[in-house]
């Protein structure tokens, strides 16, 4: 056990170093040049004295992990791992080492979470770096755990449509019609055309995407192709604004008016919108614009001739959502549902994605955000706690909210126990940290630690 332990820390040690990339201080360098534990974590303890507040920490805080389980130091193991999952939390081989080291200890139920949570991470990421440590990772983890549950089979079947539910489903069909979901994507059929005009070009608005806070134009191209329109409508401002100007990183050349002409790939509707726009999306055309009902149902031709659906765990309800709620989902396999998708490592996107304490910044990341909270990992929450997709109330009710936003009925549903009464829940565990379409938005990561 120790050995093997051993190696998972030295692998582990290298990839915390593949996380912090070349450009790493030479003080980081020292930690991995000694072989020797003893002087790696006295350097990893004079890091963290000069810079405490370092964005590295994570991978400094492991590496001093990895030294201290290797001397048998576990209190001070444990402590440093945790500081550095309190950063990064989806990090397999600690996770797994953690496990091991909580076993050994006799912490058997601290053993199961953190192998639990390894397994996890392990399923959802599969990047090439980690290929090479997956078989000890596994094997630690199997033997806290037992082999892994076969996975649920997925719904086989085909998609009726929209139209086909209505006659039985009335109510959620209306309510559904609402929602900013079903409007997302309007193509403009009236006679009275209007138009975006760019310099000295008129572009006709052959369609319409978004209708809340914000909305975008798309127009065809000679090809027949629709491009969206760099420019869009912000509602809240009130005012136009170069959307990808203000998201795209300073590189990309996308939010360029003058290049717009071209239409090219990078403002091309099929490709890089309508996978989150539309349903069944195919690489041509999606079946119906919005998100219909069998986006989150799954296929429901044989459902609406009599067979019942099959109800969905925490987990598949969630990644039904985490389709287009999610940032780092690699939307390449279509076919299953419920839907399947690989994550990219969130240490593959720019670090002004994250808070200087890890937690993510941008909504598109708030699934993301959501899977790292304990209501989800162990009270099993899912969107549809909070949320409901056809509100009765959809005209005024914007955000699907089951209970009002300063309603506490969100959460004691679950914690019957109240601990604190100045405030509302959301105002100390959800609070506004998050970027939005021009605003601040409440972050979906519900913690212990409430967060400014
Ligand atoms: C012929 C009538 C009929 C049609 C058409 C129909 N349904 Fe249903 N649906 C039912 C009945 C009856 C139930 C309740 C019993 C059950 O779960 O099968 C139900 C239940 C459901 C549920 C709740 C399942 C649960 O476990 O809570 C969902 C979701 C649903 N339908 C979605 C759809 C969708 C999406 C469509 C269109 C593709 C659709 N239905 C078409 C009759 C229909
Ligand atoms: C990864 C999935 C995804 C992709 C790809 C995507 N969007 Fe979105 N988009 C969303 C989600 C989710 C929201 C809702 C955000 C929210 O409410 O927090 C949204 C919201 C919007 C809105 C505001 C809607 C409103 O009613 O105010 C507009 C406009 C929009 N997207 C345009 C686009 C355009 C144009 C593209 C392609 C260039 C695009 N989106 C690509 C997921 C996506
Ligand atoms: C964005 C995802 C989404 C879309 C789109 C959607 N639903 Fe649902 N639906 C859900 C979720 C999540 C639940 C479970 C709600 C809950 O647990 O309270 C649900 C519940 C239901 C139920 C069970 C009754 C209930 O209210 O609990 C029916 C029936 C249903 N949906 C039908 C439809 C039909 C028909 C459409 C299209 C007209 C549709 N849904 C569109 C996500 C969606
Ligand atoms: C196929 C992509 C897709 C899926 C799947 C999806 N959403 Fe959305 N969602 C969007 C887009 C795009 C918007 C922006 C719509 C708008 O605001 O105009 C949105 C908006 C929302 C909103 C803001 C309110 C609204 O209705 O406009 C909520 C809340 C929401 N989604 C929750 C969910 C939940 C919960 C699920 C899973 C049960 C889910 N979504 C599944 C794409 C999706
Ligand atoms: C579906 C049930 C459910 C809902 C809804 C829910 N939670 Fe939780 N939550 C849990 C469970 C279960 C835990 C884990 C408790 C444990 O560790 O013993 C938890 C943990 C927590 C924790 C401790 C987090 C930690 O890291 O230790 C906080 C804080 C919390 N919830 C606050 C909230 C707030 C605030 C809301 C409403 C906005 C909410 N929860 C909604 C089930 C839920
Ligand atoms: C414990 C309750 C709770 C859960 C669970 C929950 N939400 Fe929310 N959601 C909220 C609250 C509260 C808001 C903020 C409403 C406001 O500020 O107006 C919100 C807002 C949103 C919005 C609107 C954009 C924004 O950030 O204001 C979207 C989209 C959304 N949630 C999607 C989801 C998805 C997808 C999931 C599951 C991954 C989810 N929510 C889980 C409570 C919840
Ligand atoms: C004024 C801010 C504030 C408000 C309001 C608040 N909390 Fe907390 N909550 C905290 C703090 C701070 C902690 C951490 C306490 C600790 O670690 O001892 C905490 C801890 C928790 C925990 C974890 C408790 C545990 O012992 O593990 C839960 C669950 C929780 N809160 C739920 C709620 C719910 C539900 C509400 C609304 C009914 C709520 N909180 C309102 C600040 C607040």
């Amino acid at each position: 056990m120790k050995y093997s332990l051993w190696v998972i820390g030295m692998e582990s040690l290298l990839f915390a170093l593949y996380l912090l990339g070349y450009d790493a201080i030479t003080d980081l360098k020292s930690i991995r040049d000694s072989a020797d534990a003893l002087t790696r974590r006295s350097r990893v303890n004079e890091f963290l004295k000069r810079y405490p507040e370092s964005e590295h920490r994570a991978a400094v805080y492991e590496a001093g992990a990895l030294a201290c389980f290797e001397l048998s130091d576990t209190a001070t193991g444990l402590y440093m791992a945790r500081q550095s999952l309190e950063v990064y939390p989806e990090n397999p081989l600690l996770t797994s080492t953690m496990a091991a080291v909580l076993r050994n200890r006799g912490d058997e139920k601290g053993a199961r979470e953190y192998a639990s949570l390894a397994r996890r991470y392990l399923n959802l990421f599969r990047p090439k770096h980690w290929e090479a440590l997956r078989p000890s990772m596994e094997a630690t983890i199997e033997k806290i755990l037992g082999p892994a549950p076969p996975r649920q089979t997925p719904v086989a079947g085909q998609y009726a449509g929209t139209a086909s539910c209505r006659g039985c489903h009335k109510l959620e069909f209306d309510a559904w019609g609402q929602t900013g979901m079903a409007k997302m994507f309007r193509p403009e059929n009236s006679a009275k055309r209007e138009y975006v005009e760019i310099g000295l070009r008129r572009y006709p608005v052959d369609a319409r995407i978004g209708s809340k806070w914000q909305e975008a134009y798309a127009t065809k191209a000679p090809d027949g192709k629709l491009h969206v329109l760099p420019l869009q409508f912000n509602k809240l401002l009130g005012k136009w604004v170069n959307y990808w100007r203000m998201i795209d990183p300073p590189h990309l050349d996308r939010g360029d008016p003058n290049l717009f002409h071209q239409f090219r790939e990078v403002t091309e509707y099929q490709t890089n919108c309508a996978p989150c726009h539309t349903s069944q999306w195919g690489p041509k055309e999606s079946k119906e614009p919005g998100i219909n009902c069998e986006m989150c149902h799954g296929p429901g031709l044989e459902h609406s001739r009599g067979k019942p659906l099959r109800k969905l765990s925490a987990e598949e309800s969630v990644a039904v959502c985490a389709q287009c709620h999610a940032q780092s989902a690699i939307r390449t396999i279509r076919a299953e549902f419920p839907p399947r998708y690989e994550r990219r490592p969130y240490t593959d996107f720019a670090q002004n994605t994250f808070h200087p304490n890890g937690r993510f910044k941008e909504t598109t990341f708030l699934v993301e955000a959501f899977e790292r909270s304990a209501c989800y990992r162990k009270g099993n929450a899912t969107c549809a706690s909070c949320h409901d997709p056809h509100p009765k109330n959809g005209k005024v009710n914007q955000k699907g909210l089951k209970y009002a936003i300063d309603d506490d009925a969100m959460c004691t549903q679950c914690h019957k126990q109240k601990h604190d009464e100045s405030a509302r829940c959301v105002e100390c565990h959800m609070p506004k940290t998050m970027n939005a379409l021009l605003f601040v938005a409440r972050t979906h990561q519900i913690e212990k630690r409430p967060l400014k």
